[in-house]
């Protein structure tokens, strides 16, 4: 079917990377941060620039999506080839926060290229996702006027907070959205140049610990000994959330964890693993163990849960004094997988977070909008549709792998649209540093998943 204008298409491409490339900048410059206690207005920004761009990238329709409170998402459309499929194409263009600035090599919000890398905040997570659409669309429209499939574009203005407003947008514009697929650009090939679709995601369960003991802070000399410390208190508590060999010690939480079928755990044993390679992807120091009792590394980061403490805080190093802290804070997120229930989650990890409390302090615990976990067979027209295109974008048979991470879209979108079947893709690989300081893309990569999406509509076309 048309197989000319995908060679168009991919041509054109070639010829205006660059171009492309310096929306992807552009778009880093704006510092898109949607966390509260930072600048919304640049969130807004951030979204008419994306309007910008799918207008220019020949969608019609190009509009914000408002969501009461929330932050902007953005949606376009070419709905022209009756008969053919219509694909949702899903990314983001809100950010992480920078994190600590010193340990930026170059600014956050200034794209810089080093070493066939591209370097700023969100230029992986997922700016480059919003791009890979646009280019693929426009590649085609500026080529042969014309699309293989039906299009639609949603990039979501409040990814990395949870997507709180995720149901209600649906709800509010249903028919606006509706999709025989969904291909979402926001996940990570399992290594550099190795492209990979990604069948499952972890969801997540985020509370917010507060433990008081005191209405101010007292000098640790003239009143230590007979006052229990908050900071010890929350210490407690934290540590018993997993046993000596960091596995979750919650009781009933891993109840409902789905064991791997035999052809699942083959699928990860076929996966290549080194141990030197892993250390050095993670930045994993020397005499650090791996831990988590036993299991592979992958099935411990895509099929088991996890729990981490983000941060915590009690007074600073900077104002560290001889005290005893009034109160101390900490936010502690649980990665949930099949078939665990975000609700029951969070109610386990509240009462143990509580039951461990010692000696009367009053804890406050706030929980925030939980992420559900996705898992996705691996077959039917879209998944070999994904397959071939990947393929033939970056010159290598895809891996296929699971994901660490969450995205509340993926699960939420599938169900509200009666079961359609997800892509999930993305152009991260294992020096990303996605969520930390020095946020990079590789950008051979970056090209390799413009043309993948450029054959994915045309695979997609070919096979529905
Ligand atoms: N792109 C990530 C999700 C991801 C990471 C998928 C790695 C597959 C592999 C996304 O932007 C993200 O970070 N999501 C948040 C979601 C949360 C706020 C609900 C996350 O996972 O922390
Ligand atoms: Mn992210």
């Amino acid at each position: 079917m048309e197989e000319h204008n995908v060679a168009a298409a991919l041509e054109h491409f070639a010829s205006y990377k660059d171009e492309y490339l310096s929306d992807l900048k552009n778009l880093v410059r704006i510092p898109s941060v949607s966390f509260p206690g930072f600048d919304a207005v640049s969130v807004r920004q951030s979204a008419e620039a994306v309007a910008k761009l799918l207008t220019r990238s020949g969608l019609k329709d190009v509009r914000t999506l408002e969501t009461g409170a929330g932050h902007p998402s953005v949606f376009g459309q070419r709905i022209e080839v009756p008969g053919r499929p219509t694909v949702l194409l899903y990314a983001h263009h809100d950010v992480q926060p920078p994190g600590r600035e010193e340990h930026w090599n170059s600014p956050p919000f200034e794209p810089t290229e080093r070493g066939g890398r591209m370097y700023g905040r969100g230029v992986t997570d997922d700016k480059a996702g919003v791009i890979m659409h646009a280019a693929a669309v426009r590649s085609y429209l500026a080529s042969v006027q014309t699309l293989p499939v039906n299009v639609k574009v949603l990039i979501e203005g409040e990814e990395e907070i949870g997507s709180a407003n995720l149901e209600s947008l649906l709800e509010n514009h249903r028919d606006l959205l509706t999709a025989d697929v969904v291909v979402i650009a926001d996940s990570e090939n399992f290594d550099s140049g190795y492209p990979s679709l990604t069948v499952s995601l972890r969801g997540i369960v985020t509370v917010n610990v507060e433990v008081r003991s005191l209405a101010s802070s007292v000098h640790s000399g003239t009143w230590g000994g007979p006052l229990p410390d908050p900071v010890l208190a929350l210490s407690r508590m934290l540590a018993a959330l997993v046993d000596d060999q960091g596995r979750i010690a919650i009781p009933g939480m891993l109840d409902d964890v789905r064991p791997l079928s035999a052809a699942e755990k083959a699928g990860l044993d076929n996966l290549p693993f080194q141990e030197s390679t892993y250390r050095k992807q993670t930045k994993l120091l020397d005499n650090a163990h791996i831990v988590g009792g036993s299991g592979s590394v992958y099935e411990k980061m895509w099929y088991a849960p996890s729990l981490s403490i983000n941060a915590i805080e009690a007074s600073s190093r900077k104002q560290a004094a001889n005290i005893i802290n009034d109160s101390a804070w900490a936010r502690v997120g649980v990665r949930i997988v099949p078939d665990m229930d975000s609700q029951k989650t969070q109610e386990l990890l509240i009462d143990h977070l509580k039951k461990n409390a010692p000696w009367g302090v009053t804890v406050t615990i706030t929980p925030e909008s939980p992420a559900p976990w996705w898992r996705m067979a691996t077959q039917g027209f879209a998944f070999e549709a994904a397959v071939a295109a990947l393929e033939k974008g970056y010159g290598k048979k895809p891996a296929i792998i699971g994901g660490g991470g969450s995205i509340p879209f993926v699960r939420t979108v599938t169900e509200a649209l009666g079961g359609v079947p997800a892509l999930l893709v993305g152009v991260g690989d294992p020096y990303t540093a996605a969520h930390s300081e020095n946020e990079n893309l590789l950008i051979s990569d970056w090209e390799n998943a413009c043309r993948s999406i450029i054959h994915l509509l045309h695979e997609l076309a070919s096979r529905k």
